[in-house]
């Protein structure tokens, strides 16, 4: 299995009692708020704009839905929530345990980033906590099976960064291409190397991209407006970008491509996927960047192949074990190949701010507040990581005596059965239920209820003792 990136704690000099998290670089980011910003977040679908004949599902009054965001979430997430009226406490750091237990036990959404931990040791005292935002990529900071167990969904924004990688990209390319790091090295230092052998221009160049989704693809198209010529290689069938060509497998990306550049996920099939033997098939004088997990490169033989002359540059991002915090942890404590990475010339080492952008993180905050405010208003899970995905189309004001009913449940045999047999009593206008793993959720939208009726076919739910969470679109006052 390869292992994944690791955060080090601050002042911890030991790799062998690394606490194995995936890293992220959003920790600490303070939020744009700089008023000459030329960028603009995509439109967030709940930013105010909500058509008013669509219902929402409320499971409590609107003002009474309890929001915490923690870690200085983002100013475009927090309107989002605040615009819809929900009570929101916005705090700028994580809590320590005995306060975030405090804090959690009253609320219904939870918005965190990267460093707050929800573990059931925590999630346990959130009685009534619906959903779990996590504001930043990875989730691996909350107990998804556990939350999933309890009916509390979690939303993350897995490509809210993915054109702020792509950039950062290009611009390594003509770093490298020119060896930019070096010359700006130099005369930092007072020498003035004026030299053009080894510098090249990119346009003519050929870009083999390993990993043709949401990364590789938006690169593709910048490298072609700058007149290079785009190969791609993915496991998976898919369409080009303009111009460029799929090939079949990587060695025959990495044979023609003068920069090859890396956009895998780090899974078991990914790990050192770039070696030796793969040096050996590059190009003599080729490039190699990777921003894309660092087991996917092994970095010795990296080493070894820029020390060979094999390799004319390379960029990396991401490295197996990176720190928890800035300082000046970058040495061999961190991994025992570092600082013979530091010696080498054009090569270009970055820690881990291939999405690390205010535009990355504003449309992060839209697209996660987005996924929250559509749970709680409509019930649809469409991109949550540890539920099935369900979606109905939205109840509207014209049908006032429907009814959305959600039901999270335990997914055990005979349970659908039982609850169409409770549902089957009523006009059932559509239905949809989904499961993964353990956990089953059934959204079920029904006409010509009136309250009592709501009443008592929420109790049957409940009284069925399969469910994780039971809510209704009209029925105020309930919660967990
Ligand atoms: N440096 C950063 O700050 C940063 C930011 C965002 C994403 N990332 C990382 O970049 C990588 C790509 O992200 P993405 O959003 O484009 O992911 P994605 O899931 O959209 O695309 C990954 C692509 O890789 C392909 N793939 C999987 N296994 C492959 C293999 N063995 N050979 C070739 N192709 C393979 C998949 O089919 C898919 O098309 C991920 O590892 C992600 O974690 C890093």
């Amino acid at each position: 299995m390869p292992t994944a990136a690791r955060d080090i704690p601050q002042g911890n000099g030991h790799s062998d009692s690394l606490a194995r998290t995936v890293s992220n670089s959003f920790g600490t980011l303070d939020l744009s708020t700089s008023p000459t910003a030329t960028f603009h977040s995509p439109q967030s679908s709940y930013g105010g704009h909500q058509k008013p004949s669509t219902k929402q599902l409320k499971p409590f009054q609107t003002q009474d839905v309890k929001v915490l965001l923690l870690e200085n979430v983002n100013k475009t997430g927090q309107d989002i929530l605040r615009k819809q009226g929900y009570q929101v406490e916005a705090l700028k750091s994580s809590l320590p345990d005995d306060q975030l237990i405090e804090k959690i036990r009253d609320v219904h959404v939870i918005g965190i980033r990267s460093k707050t931990q929800l573990r059931a040791n925590i999630l346990k005292h959130a009685k009534n906590l619906i959903v779990i935002g996590c504001f930043c990529i990875g989730t691996n900071q909350v107990d998804l099976q556990y939350a999933a167990e309890n009916g509390i969904c979690v939303f993350n924004s897995p490509f809210s960064n993915s054109r702020s990688v792509a950039e950062l990209m290009i611009g390594e390319i003509i770093t490298l291409a020119r060896q930019l790091g070096d010359r700006n090295n130099e005369l930092h230092n007072g020498v003035w190397n004026k030299v053009s052998a080894g510098c090249w221009e990119v346009r003519g160049k050929t870009l083999g991209i390993v990993g043709y989704g949401h990364v590789g693809s938006q690169l593709s198209v910048m490298a072609e407006s700058m007149g290079m010529k785009v190969i791609f290689y993915d496991v998976v069938n898919l369409m080009s970008m303009g111009v460029a060509s799929p090939v079949h497998t990587l060695e025959e990306l990495l044979r023609q491509a003068d920069f090859v550049t890396l956009h895998v996920p780090e899974i078991p099939e990914t790990m050192n996927m770039i070696s030796t033997a793969q040096f050996d098939q590059m190009k003599q004088g080729a490039y190699l960047l990777n921003a894309s997990r660092g087991s996917v490169v092994d970095i010795p033989a990296l080493i070894k192949a820029m020390q060979a002359g094999k390799l004319a540059g390379a960029a990396l991002d991401v490295y197996p074990n990176e720190p928890g915090g800035n300082g000046e942890h970058f040495t061999n404590n961190l991994n025992d190949f570092t600082e013979d990475l530091r010696k080498l010339k054009n090569i270009l080492l970055t820690p881990h701010i291939g999405g690390s952008t205010e535009e990355a993180q504003s449309a992060i905050g839209a697209e996660v507040a987005d996924s929250l405010v559509k749970y709680v208003n409509l019930g649809t899970t469409s991109g949550a990581v540890n539920m099935p995905e369900v979606t109905l189309r939205s109840l509207t004001m014209d049908e006032p005596n429907h009814v959305r009913v959600i039901y999270i449940h335990k997914n055990v045999p005979g349970v659908l059965r039982r609850v169409n047999e409770i549902l089957g009593d009523h006009n059932v206008d559509k239905q949809m239920t989904d499961s993964r793993g353990d956990v089953a959720y059934l959204m079920a939208d029904i006409s010509s209820v009136n309250v009592s009726e709501i009443k008592d076919l929420y109790q049957s739910l409940e009284d069925l003792g399969t469910s994780l969470y039971t809510g209704s679109s009209t029925l105020d006052g309930v919660g967990r």
